[in-house]
């Protein structure tokens, strides 16, 4: 679970996208950004199933059926567009056990038990809403299960305004639909979460990227 994928399995899952754009998207994105294998390693050989909030295409899902992690995976994303191609990426390659939904994340999420995964999103919801989200992503954590968080974190870095830039960029690149709005701050977790009963854990997840990412893990 904790090797990264060869480049041919990268290309393959690639090549499921319907779009050209997609395709290069994802092959680059799969090929640089550490949060994939971070997260397979943080399931480990897990026997629960997986909430992913905000999935996108479902390059997580895909990325972990493709490392041999066999559980239940449920994307939840508001983009109706981005779960149409989840979908057909999901049939077309044939992978089992894989769902994906609509849905926003403000209204509540699925009724779910479980290890919930929540990469990249917390960027556009306001404080009150990133604690809301925390809250309803923790009461879905089984006894031994995990939430595992990536987000840009807040403080005074140079990687903190390169993350704020890249985020106005997928804005004005249309490839997200909303700018960001707040970044959290290491406080955040521990406050909601460690109330919520999880032991909870925040690493830098810097990889070869300028963006100051870090991994939330919080434990139940
Ligand atoms: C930066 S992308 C990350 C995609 C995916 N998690 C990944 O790492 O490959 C953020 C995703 O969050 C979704 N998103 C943003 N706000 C949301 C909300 N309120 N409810 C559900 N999904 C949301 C966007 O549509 C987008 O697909």
């Amino acid at each position: 679970m904790t090797m990264p994928l060869s480049a041919a399995i990268l290309k393959r899952i690639a090549f499921l996208c319907p779009k050209r754009w997609d395709r290069c998207y994802t092959l680059m994105k799969l090929a640089t950004d550490p949060v994939y294998a971070a997260v397979g390693k943080e399931l480990g050989g897990s026997t629960l199933p997986v909430l992913d909030v905000g999935c996108g295409i479902g390059l997580l899902a895909f990325y972990l059926r493709e490392s041999g992690f066999t559980q239940d995976i449920s994307g939840f994303d508001y983009d109706e567009k981005k779960i149409s191609s989840a979908r057909a990426m999901a049939v077309s390659g044939g992978y089992e056990g894989l769902s994906f939904m609509a849905g926003d994340a403000r209204s509540g999420l699925p009724e779910f038990s479980g290890h919930v995964v929540i990469l990249d999103i917390l960027q556009f919801f306001k404080r009150e809403e990133q604690a809301a989200l925390l809250k309803a992503a923790a009461a879905r954590v089984a006894e031994g299960g995990r939430l595992i968080i990536r987000t840009g974190l807040q403080d005074d870095s140079t990687r903190f305004h390169v993350t704020v830039i890249g985020d106005w960029v997928a804005r004005l690149t249309l490839w997200m639909k909303e700018a960001p709005v707040c970044y959290p701050d290491g406080e955040l977790f521990r406050s909601v979460l460690g109330n919520a009963g999880l032991k909870v854990c925040v690493k830098p997840l810097w990889g070869g990227t300028p963006f100051n990412n870090h991994l939330v893990v919080a434990e139940r």
